[in-house]
Order: C-alpha cells, then sequence, then structure tokens
C-alpha cells in the first residue's frame, strides 16, 4: 500500500481495466505513476482520467521489455507498491503469435520483478484470468481448482502466477502479493468518458455486440448453441469493470508490509453468478431498447460450457464484493458505446508528453 510519501506504480494503466482502477486510486487519494507501452491502448485514456477526476496522472510511456526506462521510474519516484496490468490479452491472437505472448507477458514481468527487488519494491497486486482453470471440474470455481490453461495467453498467465509464487516462497523474502483472477470483465465507467477501446474486430462479447448496437457490425456471430446450459449456450461471470477495479484497491489494501509480509494469495474477482450469451444479449438489447441482430454459428476451439467464479474467498479476505447490477452494466456499455462510437480512436493527438 502507498504510504503517505510513495506511490502505487499501475503498469498498463492506459488499458481498459488499468485506466479504470487509476480512478479508483485517485479517488481514494492515492499517489499514483502510471506506466504504458501504448501499444493496446490510447494516450487519450489517461486524459480521461484526468478529466473524470480532475486529477494530473504522472504518465511514462514505457515497454516493459526496456529494463533501463523501467528503473528509472523507480529511480525518480519513491514507488511502494505495484499493480501489474501491462501485457497482451487476446486468446485467440495468443495462439497466432505464442512467442510475442511469452515475450511482453513473462519477460516484460519478470524485468519488472527484478526491478521491484532491486528497488526493494515488494507489494504487488497482479492481473490474471480465470482462463488459468481451463475447464474447470466445478461450478463456481473455488481459487483451489487444478490450473490448466489451454492457450498461450492463459499459460503466461499461470506461469507468472507460479513465479511470483516461488518469489513470495523464498525464506525472508518479505513479498506480499496478489493474484487476481478476473472472470469476464463488461460495461464502463458511469461518466460515459472511459470504456473498452478495442483496436479492430473485438475479440470479446460484448464489445463486439456494442458495435452491433452503433451499426460498425452487422451482427453478432453467437459461437454455439449446443452446450449443456439453459438455452445451448455457453455461460461466463461478466463482472462490472468499476467493482472489478475497486477488487484492486481492496487487495492493494490488504498486502502486507515488509514486517508483516502476505506471501503470494489469489483470489477470484467474479460476481458469483453466470449468464449465458443469449442473456446477455437480451440484457444489452433492453439496455438499448431494440433488438439486436445475431446468428448462431459453429463453438470457437478453446471455449468452455461454463467459468462462474466462486467469489467467496475475496468476500471474506479483502471484505470486497461486485455490487453492480447486469442491468447497470449494460446501460453503462451503451452510454460508452453511444457516446464514443469509435471509442478512443478519434481524439486528437495520441502523444503523450515527453517522459
Ligand atoms: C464470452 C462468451 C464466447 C464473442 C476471454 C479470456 C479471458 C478474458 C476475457 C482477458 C463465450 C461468446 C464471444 C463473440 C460469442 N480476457 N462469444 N461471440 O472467452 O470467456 O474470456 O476474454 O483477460 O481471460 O479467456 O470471453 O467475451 O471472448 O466470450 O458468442 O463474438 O461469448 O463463445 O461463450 P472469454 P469472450
Amino acid at each position: 500500500m502507498s504510504s503517505s510519501s510513495s506511490s502505487v506504480l499501475v503498469t498498463g494503466g492506459a488499458g481498459y481495466i488499468g485506466s479504470h482502477t487509476v480512478i479508483e486510486l485517485l479517488n481514494d487519494n492515492q499517489s499514483v505513476v502510471v506506466i504504458d507501452n501504448l501499444i493496446n491502448a490510447s494516450y487519450e485514456a489517461i486524459r480521461r482520467i484526468e478529466r473524470i477526476t480532475g486529477k494530473k496522472v504522472t504518465f511514462y510511456k514505457v515497454n516493459l521489455l526496456d529494463k533501463k526506462a523501467l528503473l528509472e521510474v523507480f529511480q525518480r519516484h519513491s514507488i511502494g507498491s505495484v499493480i501489474h496490468f501491462g501485457g497482451l490479452k487476446a486468446v485467440g491472437e495468443s495462439s497466432r503469435i505464442p512467442l510475442d505472448y511469452y515475450d511482453i507477458n513473462m519477460t516484460g514481468t519478470i524485468h519488472l520483478l527484478q526491478v521491484m527487488q532491486t528497488m526493494d519494491v515488494k507489494q504487488f497486486v497482479f492481473s490474471s484470468s480465470a482462463t488459468v482453470y481451463g475447464d474447470p471440474p466445478l461450478i463456481p470455481i473455488p481459487e483451489t481448482s487444478p490450473l490448466a490453461s489451454t492457450n498461450p495467453y492463459g499459460r503466461t498467465k499461470q506461469f507468472v502466477e507460479s513465479i511470483i509464487q516461488d518469489i513470495c516462497n523464498v525464506n525472508n523474502s518479505n513479498w506480499s502479493a496478489a493474484l487476481l483472477r478476473y472472470f469476464n470483465p463488461a460495461g464502463a465507467h458511469p461518466s460515459g468518458l472511459l470504456g473498452e477501446n478495442p483496436l479492430g474486430v473485438p475479440n470479446n462479447l460484448m464489445p463486439y455486440l456494442s458495435q452491433v448496437a452503433i451499426g460498425k457490425r452487422a451482427s453478432l456471430s453467437i459461437y454455439g448453441k449446443d452446450y449443456p446450459t439453459k438455452d445451448g449456450t455457453a455461460i461466463r461471470d461478466y463482472i462490472n469493470v468499476v467493482d472489478l477495479a475497486k477488487g484492486h484497491l481492496a487487495a492493494l489494501k490488504k498486502l502486507g508490509d515488509s514486517k508483516n509480509p502476505t506471501g503470494c494469495v489469489a483470489y477470484n474477482l467474479g460476481t458469483g453468478h453466470g449468464s449465458t450469451v443469449l442473456e446477455m444479449v437480451q440484457a444489452f438489447s433492453n439496455a438499448v431498447g431494440r433488438p439486436l441482430a445475431y446468428e448462431i454459428v459453429d463453438r470457437r476451439p478453446g471455449d468452455v460450457a461454463n467459468l462462474t467464479a466462486d467469489p467467496t474467498k475475496a468476500k471474506t479476505e479483502l471484505n470486497w464484493e461486485a455490487t453492480i447490477q447486469l442491468d447497470e452494466t449494460c446501460a453503462s456499455l451503451w452510454h460508452w458505446q453511444s457516446k464514443n462510437p469509435n471509442g478512443l480512436e478519434d481524439c486528437p493527438g495520441d502523444a503523450p508528453p515527453e517522459s
């Protein structure tokens, strides 16, 4: 936790979940330093954070593979803790370019951990994913469910979790780490100024569906209607992005300090409630106020029938739970998408100030 004199470093802080988390940190009067390589994000997200919070954001365009630049940020600021979002996150893409995923998601994270160790910064919140569970034996999924990733993206998350665990297991290492396994982030900031800003064709359901609603996509392809579920379409646990962001603040506040390190602990960040794809189409259609076009096609390789969280551990240990209901999540997504039909792409000038 950043003390009065130290800052929280947020990597990937211009991204979807990172930017919403920076807002919650600033609203909690935390001192924040943001780095992002802007490969998958726009600097406009930083400007929107400043508009929403009324606070200036300290930002550096840094690639985690540039260890020297990373070290300079730690030398320029008194960093007390790190929340690490920076990385590539598309399941399908990871099967096409696995080496890039292993390089950025693992080498980049190892550089970050090495610099933290050098600078004696031992409080770490890691952006993990429910995809580490693969096709779980038990629903809802507890954190004790076996880790069985089925794609390179998921494996990078699973391998990094093991690296962090090993660091924390070193005698007298004094590390405190929270591994946050997200289920399906959805929705947007209630201001309508910030939301998911996927480059190109969205991989994920809700951003694709919202682009159907604004006429950017003709219709949604629903991947499979032959799953063993109430309506045959797959079930996921869609968690509002603001709830998810607040989960990071809660985890940060629970991290131990060097005198009382907590070691490495994993938490599911989900609602505990599963929704089918057709239920999500209906919920978002209700927010838009008209039916949305879709067609049923074959299953997508690698998809599983159901990923629904058991969020009990986060509730009891982090004193956190998701509270935003699905209709509000869909309304926030529609508010964001209808106000920003091209996401953050249209905004003037993307170059951040010289770092
Ligand atoms: C949700 C459901 C699809 C698109 C992945 C990652 C996870 C996280 C979120 C990063 C599934 C169906 C989707 C479409 C569809 N990413 N779908 N048509 O696959 O559950 O999770 O993204 O952290 O780690 O694994 O999310 O939104 O792609 O799919 O029918 O055009 O919607 O089959 O059932 P997923 P998703």
